[in-house]
């Protein structure tokens, strides 16, 4: 039985589903990923411009790098999948999307349960006092702008490497990973902690895990289907599979 009508299957059967996806998802909206070819980690190192040091360093430099990933953000559209997942929500009102991306793409897509784990693009806060705000200007200043309450510069709203993940966010995932009767994981290479343990804690309670990827993760060792496609095509035909397999019922 082909991938996407065994996935169909499991999902039928499920109440609880997370979706966990990576920058894969946002692929096919024109933003590049991270580790593959011409990924955004091809044109810069990590620690010039996505660490509290590099900031410390460099502000200017890693102000101008995510000044750029929000303009493309701003202008990249939710695609098939991120509409997809959106419209899951309406056959599992309790679906939760756990997210590694900081694009909003899935709130845009209309997805209303997301865990962005990684923090956001749309988001500013103080390296000195930690004042956070929503912020969507685009273009982003050309310099830092000054926190309001302290006068400190103020950062990206994403988490860099070498940084915990907001504690509360993090819990809430692992709390719905440890409940969910199926995961789905698309577009993530999976190698990256402690988001890519949740899936292995799904695994360990039990979740039926589907992988969307064009290629195996590190996390295909836990995949009870894996769907080698890429997620524009796979979502939209596993959704309609499962409108099917629920209409049959
Ligand atoms: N559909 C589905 N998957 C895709 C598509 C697509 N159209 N295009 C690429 N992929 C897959 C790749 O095969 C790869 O496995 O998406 C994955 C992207 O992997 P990464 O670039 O490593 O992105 P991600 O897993 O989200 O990185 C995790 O690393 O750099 C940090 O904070 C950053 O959140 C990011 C984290």
């Amino acid at each position: 039985m082909e991938p996407v009508m065994r996935a169909a299957l499991l999902l039928s059967r499920a109440k609880n589903v997370v979706v966990f996806t990576g920058a894969g998802v946002s692929a096919e909206s024109g933003l590049a990923t991270f580790r593959g070819a011409g990924g955004l980690w091809e044109g810069h190192r990590v620690e010039d411009v996505a660490t509290p040091e590099a900031f410390g360093r460099d502000p200017l430099l890693v102000w101008r790098f995510y000044a750029m990933r929000r303009e493309n953000a701003k202008k990249a559209q939710p695609n098939p999948a991120h509409k997809a997942i959106a419209k899951l929500e309406e056959l599992f009102p309790s679906l939760v999307v756990v997210t590694q991306n900081v694009d909003g793409l899935h709130q845009r897509a209309g997805s209303t349960r997301v865990l962005e784990l990684h923090g956001s693009l749309w988001r500013l806060f103080c390296a000195k006092c930690g004042r956070t705000r929503e912020d969507h200007q685009v273009p982003l200043p050309q310099l830092p702008p000054r926190c309001g309450v302290c006068g400190g510069l103020e950062r990206p709203g994403v988490v860099w490497f070498g940084e915990p993940l907001p504690e509360a966010v993090l819990a809430e995932a692992e709390r719905v990973s440890s409940q969910a009767d199926a995961m789905l994981v698309v577009g993530t290479s999976g190698v990256v902690w402690p988001a890519a343990g949740l899936v292995e804690v799904a695994a360990a309670w039990g979740a039926a895990v589907i992988e969307v990827n064009p290629e195996p993760s590190a996390l295909a060792y836990l995949a009870t289907v894996q769907i080698p496609a890429k997620a524009g095509e796979a979502l939209p035909a596993l959704t309609a599979r499962l409108l099917e397999v629920q209409g049959a019922r």
